[in-house]
């Protein structure tokens, strides 16, 4: 379906056309004076030296030729030609109708195909096996996943890869501590050749303490004001152990039969506990695939760059030259193996981008990862052109995100000063929440309104349910209403707030819709299948209506973009003329029952509109609140 802008766009077309002007000039766009006019189109200035006339005077011809459109076929309802020569434009109510009712029928909500439809795969989540997920995890796993939907709702073919870290010396220093303390395993002994325990010799909290004291002994921190010589014993000491976890980490990836087995039991059990913490965001891969999944393909890649020429020794590692003329800042040689022949973060992230050419041929990869990688990938993304690891035309995207900050204004810790961990901030958010509801509840129900979520008679267990999912909200859209790029306060007062620019605020207007909808229904009035949109009757109505009108083509652009923001905002806007017309609207009081129900078909278009928005976003709105 045509988005409303074009479909508008296209009657002014054929008004320029039939006034014997081009009809490229007659693009309409919203009116950035809102206070005069819904829509504008300045094409007339444009054409006012070719044409050898005022622009005022093209734009009058131009009006003319409108008015001789009419009935339900106008765009417009008021056309205005202003001075110097821009045409300032109003909506036709019926005519906006017509187009939302389509609208409501048609599956996409009017977003139109895309030209081609591409295959894309999108790289986020990255969560280190065995390391607990930070809050630098969380934006990662909450932008990629709204990316990957909002590509999907444009159109395109969409794989999500979690692309674990879960091979390289973290796996070894693991190996490593467990052998210090359990080396009566079997997994130690080289000449067992009975079968492995099938339970792994460790939970998952022990896996996580495990990984933080390995990784703090191979690189113990001098005290500040120790001395260099105070220091030096502890220094040698971490210096051996890392020596032993590199010696796991190359027995680990020679294939060690004992070292594999262990390393089965390490993703088995982390992987596990992965999928309940990216099930509880709401946020699913396609591909489970990691730095592992790569790595037997490595020495062929590599034989090839070096037998092609595209890779060459440098000081003993192995590189490939990615600097260009043109570049004003300095950019290292893309390593692909150390002077020890060991492979590294840069050779796995070519060997994936060689698979996915293989497998699944994408036209686009974004890679949604911290911008302080962005230096990295940018030398991977020429690294992997130049020597055709992807063919010339595949769109290779990096998507950079900023910083979790605390209200200080620096990266977000717990009150003890350590990382975040994931599911901590959660509980977090989950917990005031929680307490929100229960008072809410208490008050009896939503400010006791003539619609709302009332609340009474909410029991603790379906209670923490609405909290979970509210809480969900306000953790992605306080994420997403941000421009990825940019660092943002993760303030949980703000974020949880049932008012503003938050996740709530949008829950609690759906609800609010939803509850209208169901004492509608519940009055006997029949809910047509089809939703017909009647022409708007007031102002409030029209506002709406004309919100509504953009959805698809706003949809569109997040894809075009990159940008989940536009889609917050869109919600946001989209929020604020709902409330505006419930509140000046008398909908369930009123008597005149088509009146009644053009209200409440424009209530049921927004509720749709809502619903694949947020789902857009990734998260869902509960019943009542
Ligand atoms: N595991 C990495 C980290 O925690 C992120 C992985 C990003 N994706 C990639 N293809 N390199 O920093």
């Amino acid at each position: 379906m045509k988005a409303f802008l074009q479909t508008v766009t296209e009657q002014m077309q054929a008004a320029f056309e039939q006034a014997g002007y081009p009809k490229e000039s007659g693009v309409v766009t919203l009116s950035n004076r809102p206070d005069l006019c819904e829509l504008q189109c300045n094409g007339a200035m444009a054409l006012a030296k070719s044409a050898h006339k005022a622009p005022f005077v093209i734009a009058q011809e131009i009006a003319d030729e409108l008015a001789k459109v009419s009935g339900e076929d106008a765009a417009f309802s008021k056309v205005e030609v202003v001075k110097p020569g821009f045409l300032n434009m109003d909506v036709s109510p019926a005519f906006l109708a017509k187009y939302l009712s389509q609208m409501a029928s048609d599956e996409r909500l009017g977003a139109k195909e895309p030209e081609k439809k591409k295959k894309i795969i999108i790289d986020y989540g990255g969560p280190n096996v065995a390391k607990p997920l930070h809050v630098g995890h969380l934006r990662s796993a909450v932008i990629g996943e709204a990316v990957k939907r909002i590509a999907r709702f444009a159109g395109h073919e969409v794989i999500g890869d979690i692309h674990m870290g879960d091979w390289g010396l973290q796996m070894g220093l693991i190996i490593c501590e467990l052998k210090e303390r359990k080396p009566e395993l079997p997994y130690f002994d080289e000449s067992f050749e009975g079968e492995y325990p099938k339970e792994a010799p460790f939970t998952i909290s022990e896996l996580e303490e495990i990984y933080p004291t390995a990784s703090g002994k191979a690189n113990p921190k001098q005290a500040e004001g120790e001395s260099d010589e105070a220091f030096a014993p502890r220094k040698t000491q971490g210096d051996a152990y890392k020596a032993k976890a590199m010696e796991c980490t190359k027995r680990l990836q020679d294939g060690q039969r004992g070292y594999r087995a262990l390393w089965d039991h390490i993703m088995a059990v982390s992987v596990a506990d992965m999928k309940k913490n990216y099930e509880n965001l709401n946020v699913d891969f396609e591909y489970w695939n990691g730095e592992s999944t790569v790595h037997d393909r490595i020495p062929g890649m590599v034989k090839r760059l070096k037998d092609e020429g595209y890779a060459h020794l440098s000081e003993g590692a192995l590189v490939i030259d990615v600097a260009e003329e043109s570049d004003t800042k300095q950019m290292p040689p893309c390593m692909v193996l150390k002077s020890d022949g060991a492979s590294l973060y840069n050779t796995t992230d070519l060997a994936t981008l060689e698979m996915r050419r293989e497998q699944d041929q994408p036209d686009q990869v974004i890679y949604v990862v911290d911008k302080r990688q962005s230096l990295y990938f940018e030398q991977i993304f020429r690294a992997a052109k130049k020597s055709k690891i992807v063919d010339d035309d595949t769109d290779l995207f990096f998507l950079g995100f900023g910083t979790v900050n605390g209200k200080d204004g620096k990266p977000y810790k717990t009150r003890e000063g350590g990382v975040m961990r994931l599911s901590d901030l959660i509980g977090q958010i989950r917990e005031t929440m929680l307490k929100k509801i229960l008072d809410n509840k208490n008050a009896g129900g939503s400010n006791g309104e003539e619609a709302g979520g009332e609340t009474e008679g909410l029991d603790m267990k379906e209670a923490e349910t609405i909290a979970n999912i509210v809480a969900l909200s306000a953790i992605k859209y306080g994420d997403l209403s941000n421009q990825a790029a940019k660092d943002y306060i993760f303030d949980i007062d703000r974020f949880t707030s049932f008012e503003g620019d938050t996740g709530p605020y949008i829950l609690y207007t759906i609800v609010r819709i939803r509850s209208i909808l169901a004492k509608y229904e519940k009055s006997g009035k029949e809910m047509a299948k089809d939703i017909a949109i009647a022409a708007m009757n007031s102002a409030e109505a029209k506002e709406l209506a004309l919100v509504l009108s953009r959805f698809g083509a706003v949809a569109v652009n997040a894809y075009e973009e990159l940008a989940p923001h536009k889609i917050c905002a869109y919600v946001y806007e989209l929020a604020n003329a709902c409330n505006r017309f419930y509140h000046s609207t008398r909908i369930l009081g009123e008597t005149d029952e088509a009146k009644q129900k053009g209200y409440i078909d424009l209530l049921r278009l927004t509720e749709r509109v809502f619903t694949v928005a947020i789902d857009l976003l990734g998260f869902t709105a509960p019943e009542r609140m």
